[in-house]
């Protein structure tokens, strides 16, 4: 396994951190701080990531800014649908990386997850999974980490939160033989590439609570309860992620 931790890097990430998080998104600090530490834990790179959705770049900035020896693969179709705003959102994803000096060591690949797979054939170290967040979709775009070496990382963002999601992993993760989960932070899960244990297995099915505690909270918020959905410990109008 490619891992040790360099201190200057994990230093790094109070200094970049406000700058990453005037970019809009779906990422909490210390989701954050899981992404960076895991980009920066890769052993003398390039370290090579390759994320699922990037969306205006909230959590690609944080993996590029993680040490600068880095090379980001970013996938998105930058789809238009009632929640994502179509294709402009690349420009505003390349401006934010811009911004942030950070451009030369991300590649936007502007197509879906499935396209972007057919013939891919490089090794990565770190995969984050935050894509569209249907069963059948995250089925597929657990594929990717095929290509993620033995004790390299997967995050994927929202398990235990969406029902898509979670059924994905309970289906082709809990039962599978090629990663172990070791624990989430808030909704984003991390996996590492090797097999798992009985013990990593009963890790996972201990999340359940939490899923249907999550599942309660989406149908609370979508019924506009929200003193309720606060009363099981929901803050804000989104989604718990
Ligand atoms: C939740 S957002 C990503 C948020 C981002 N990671 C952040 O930190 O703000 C989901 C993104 O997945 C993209 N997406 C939708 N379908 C996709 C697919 N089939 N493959 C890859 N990305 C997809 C959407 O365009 C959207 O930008």
């Amino acid at each position: 396994m490619r891992s040790t931790v360099p201190s200057e890097h994990a230093d790094g990430f109070a200094a970049a951190w406000p700058g990453i998080d005037a970019v809009p998104g779906w990422l909490t600090r210390d989701q954050a701080r899981l992404l960076w530490d895991t980009v920066a834990a890769v052993s003398p790179g390039p370290a090579r990531v390759l994320e699922v959705g990037s969306h205006r770049g909230r959590s690609t900035c944080v993996l590029a800014a993680a040490r600068p020896d880095v090379a980001v693969t970013a996938v998105d179709p930058f789809v238009r649908t009632r929640r994502y705003a179509g294709p402009q959102v690349r420009e505003l994803l390349e401006a934010n990386l811009s911004v942030l000096g950070l451009a030369d060591r991300v590649s936007v690949v502007a197509t879906t997850s499935a396209q972007a797979r057919h013939g891919w054939d490089a090794p990565l170290d770190v995969l984050h999974v935050d894509g569209k967040h249907d069963y059948w979709t995250v089925s597929d775009d657990l594929h990717w980490a095929e290509h993620v070496v033995p004790g390299g990382t997967v995050v994927v963002h929202d398990s235990f939160s969406s029902v898509g999601v979670t059924l994905a992993l309970l289906r082709h993760v809990l039962p599978g033989d090629h990663l172990a989960y070791r624990g989430r932070t808030g909704s984003m899960a991390r996996f590492v590439v090797t097999r798992p244990t009985r013990a990593d297995r009963w890790a996972m099915l201990r999340e359940l609570p939490w899923w249907l505690r999550n599942v309660v909270v989406k149908v609370l918020l979508r019924a506009r309860l929200h003193g309720v959905a606060a009363w099981l410990g929901h803050e804000g109008p989104d989604d718990p992620y």
